[in-house]
């Protein structure tokens, strides 16, 4: 019995523990704003008019959206804001010849096997926003819209016409390997 006891209380201690330290961790995947090594705002940049395929070149060109290179930031910035201390931290990056490491905000797990491919949705008219939220409010990049099995197959089923072959709406093959 006590030894039964224990266990449970051991249990109960872990369990708590868990729970807190995970909790910011938890937090941060479920409101999806990562800590970024630069204080980027979307919003400062998109309020200048520059446009979102600016700086994510390949989004209506390639699978991937792709994000902008240092020596891209670097174009603007040699000039723009030369002295302000973020801007110095890019610098740094480019004179060292790194790249800044961005947290990812988006992804799939490795495990899942999903295919997606940015020019195909894009190149059919939807708007970024449908699938990211208004990120051009964004000062931090947030995962504003969930990608889960469920939301891409429901459009798919919206939109079976415009499939080469209706079927491949739906089928595993479309989005896994
Ligand atoms: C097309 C030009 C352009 C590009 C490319 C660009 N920026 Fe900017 N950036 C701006 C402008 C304009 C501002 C606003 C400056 C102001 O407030 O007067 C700005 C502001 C900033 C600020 C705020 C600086 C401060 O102290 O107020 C940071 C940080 C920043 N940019 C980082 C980046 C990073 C990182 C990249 C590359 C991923 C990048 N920028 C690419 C034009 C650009
Ligand atoms: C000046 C360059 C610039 C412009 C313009 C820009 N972005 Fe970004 N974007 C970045 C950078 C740098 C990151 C990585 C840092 C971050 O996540 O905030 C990023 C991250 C993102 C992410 C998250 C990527 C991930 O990690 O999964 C999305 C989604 C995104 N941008 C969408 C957009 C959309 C939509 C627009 C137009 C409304 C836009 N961006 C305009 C530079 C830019
Ligand atoms: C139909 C939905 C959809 C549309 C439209 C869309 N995206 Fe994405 N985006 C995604 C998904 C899903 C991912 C995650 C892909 C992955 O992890 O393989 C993603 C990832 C990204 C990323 C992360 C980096 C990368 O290379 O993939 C960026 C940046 C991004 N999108 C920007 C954009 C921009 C800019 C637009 C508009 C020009 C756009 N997206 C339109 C669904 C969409
Ligand atoms: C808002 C609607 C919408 C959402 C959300 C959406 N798709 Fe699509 N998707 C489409 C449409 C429309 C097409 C057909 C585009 C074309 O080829 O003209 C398409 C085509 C595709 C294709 C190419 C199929 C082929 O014929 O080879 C893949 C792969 C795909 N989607 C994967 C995904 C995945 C994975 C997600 C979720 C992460 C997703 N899509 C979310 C509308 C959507
Ligand atoms: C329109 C795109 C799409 C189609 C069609 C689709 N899936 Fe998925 N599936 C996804 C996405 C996206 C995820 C990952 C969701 C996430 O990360 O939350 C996923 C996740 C899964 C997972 C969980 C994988 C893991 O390890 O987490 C399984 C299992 C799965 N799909 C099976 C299927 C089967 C079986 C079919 C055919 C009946 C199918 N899917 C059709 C987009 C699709």
């Amino acid at each position: 019995m006590v030894i039964r006891k224990r266990m449970w209380i051991h249990l109960a201690v872990i369990v708590i523990l868990t729970f807190l330290g995970s909790g910011f961790l938890l937090w941060s995947l479920l409101v999806g704003t990562p800590e970024q090594p630069i204080a980027f705002s979307h919003r400062v940049h998109v309020e200048k008019h520059i446009a979102c395929t600016f700086c994510h070149q390949y989004a209506n060109k390639s699978p991937q959206a792709g994000l902008p290179g240092v020596q891209l930031c670097m174009t603007c910035h040699q000039v723009i804001k030369a002295d302000s201390p973020e801007i110095q931290k890019v610098r740094a990056y480019l004179d060292q010849q790194r790249e800044i490491p961005w947290v990812r905000v988006y992804g799939f797990p490795a495990h899942a096997h999903v295919r997606f491919h940015h020019r195909r949705h894009v190149a059919a008219g939807i708007d970024c926003a449908k699938c990211h939220g208004n990120v051009g409010q964004m000062t931090v990049a947030e995962r504003a819209v969930r990608h889960t099995m469920g939301w891409c197959v429901e459009c798919h089923k919206q939109n079976r016409s415009r499939f080469a072959d209706p079927r491949l709406a739906t089928d595993c093959l479309t989005c896994h390997y």
